[in-house]
């Protein structure tokens, strides 16, 4: 945890040799940064333009997209399957307990997939422009620099709603169950912590700061129990606008659309929104000087943070002719009928 004093251009040297080191560990097909180079080459301009435009248009969009990451890797790998809609086959993962009337943007990332498909047809999985679009949301939103994004990840022919019931963690989540949950996907204590600064962008609903923070006293700083009760979620039979749409709050209180270190400062207060962020700074442990590092040294914050989200994109992907590129991103190709087949 040294980097703290060096600069960023030390930082981004840094990030690059790290996660090149990474990207070689494990002798099997490795996801690579420079898979595009030769067939979209202008995957990076297209994503960027298409990013900034939907944060320009609601700085939310940043969240919303660096969730769809997360909720995708959990899930069976890094494979495109959240993205997927109902089939007569399956069930949509955007129903499962923490996906639905929550996860979103997923508009983005069909205006993403169009203009993808328009400058370089059949070549970029859904399940790289996760990838991508969500370290562009986040650079987007403040975080520096800009770390590689490995691609290569094919997109997977069936979604699981059953398996994003028991692979997504939920916020009343203890520590243990939180550090259980990430080393279900092979990730640590330090990716935990790290990876919960998301929380310094994007929104909660407040039926859930209710249903959670405020049930049971899972929240225990009851100064920060009453101003979310009074002032943040007053209400409590008002969790829906008239329209249907949920009533929500921010993450981060103190700046809710940049990506900074404010979160960390807020768990040393006692101001985490959700129970799974709390617990991160009152259980004691190594967890603690983790969340105290980052709550000071935005640099490894940053640094870690883009580490453990190249880790987290490594979740089992599809590669080489497994599953397939998705031509729209919410449905599987369609394959040959059976009456052709049979021709
Ligand atoms: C550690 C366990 C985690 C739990 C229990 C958790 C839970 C939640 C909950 C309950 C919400 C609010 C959803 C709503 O009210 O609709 C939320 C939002 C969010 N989460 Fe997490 N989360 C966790 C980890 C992560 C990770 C690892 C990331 C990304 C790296 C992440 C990124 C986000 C973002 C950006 C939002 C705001 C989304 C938006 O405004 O659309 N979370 N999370
Ligand atoms: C998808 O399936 C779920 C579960 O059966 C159902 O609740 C939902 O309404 C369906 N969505 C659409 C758009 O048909
Ligand atoms: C967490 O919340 C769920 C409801 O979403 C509930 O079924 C479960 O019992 C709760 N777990 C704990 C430990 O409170
Ligand atoms: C970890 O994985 C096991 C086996 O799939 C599962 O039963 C368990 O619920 C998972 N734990 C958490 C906390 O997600
Ligand atoms: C929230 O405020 C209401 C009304 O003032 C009160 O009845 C309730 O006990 C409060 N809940 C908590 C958890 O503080
Ligand atoms: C709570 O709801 C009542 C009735 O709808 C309204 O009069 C009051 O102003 C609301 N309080 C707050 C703090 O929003």
């Amino acid at each position: 945890m040294d980097t703290s004093r060096d600069g960023g251009l030390m930082v981004g040297l840094c990030v690059t040799v790290t996660l090149l080191a990474m990207s070689s560990i494990g002798g099997e097909a490795a996801l690579t940064t420079n898979f595009y180079d030769d067939s979209c080459p202008q995957i990076y301009s297209i994503v960027k333009a298409e990013v900034r435009k939907a944060v320009a248009k609601e700085a939310r969009n940043a969240a919303s997209m660096v969730r769809l990451h997360f909720h995708d890797c959990f899930v069976n790998g890094c494979d495109g399957s959240l993205l997927l809609d109902n089939t007569t086959d399956f069930t949509s993962e955007k129903y499962a307990r923490a996906n639905i009337n929550s996860a979103r943007a997923f508009d983005v990332i069909d205006s993403i997939k169009a203009a993808l498909e328009a400058a370089c047809p059949q070549t970029v999985s859904c399940a790289d422009i996760l990838a991508i679009a969500s370290r562009d949301s986040a650079v987007e939103a403040g975080l520096v620099p800009h770390y590689p994004v490995f691609f290569g990840r094919r997109d997977s022919l069936t979604a699981s709603i059953d398996a994003a019931n028991a692979f997504l963690p939920s916020p009343n989540f203890t520590y243990a169950e939180l550090k259980e949950n990430f080393a279900n996907v092979t990730l640590n204590e330090l990716d935990l912590i790290a990876l919960s600064g998301a929380h310094t962008i994007g929104r909660v609903k407040c039926l859930l700061i209710r249903l959670f923070s405020l049930k049971d006293n899972l929240q225990t700083n009851t100064g920060f129990r009453d101003f979310l009760n009074k002032t943040i979620c007053p209400n409590g039979t008002q969790d829906q606008q008239p329209d249907g749409s949920f009533i929500v709050t921010d993450l981060d209180l103190r700046t809710p659309d940049k990506f900074d270190t404010n979160y960390y400062k807020n768990l040393r207060k006692g101001e985490g929104m959700i129970p799974s962020d709390q617990t991160l700074q009152d259980t004691r442990g190594i967890n603690q000087a983790f969340v105290a590092d980052f709550a000071f040294n935005p640099v490894n914050f940053f640094f870690q943070f883009a580490v453990s989200t190249i880790k987290m994109g490594n979740i089992s992907p599809l590669e080489g002719d497994e599953g397939e590129i998705r031509l729209d991103c919410k449905k599987p190709n369609p394959t040959v009928s059976p009456r052709i087949a049979i021709q």
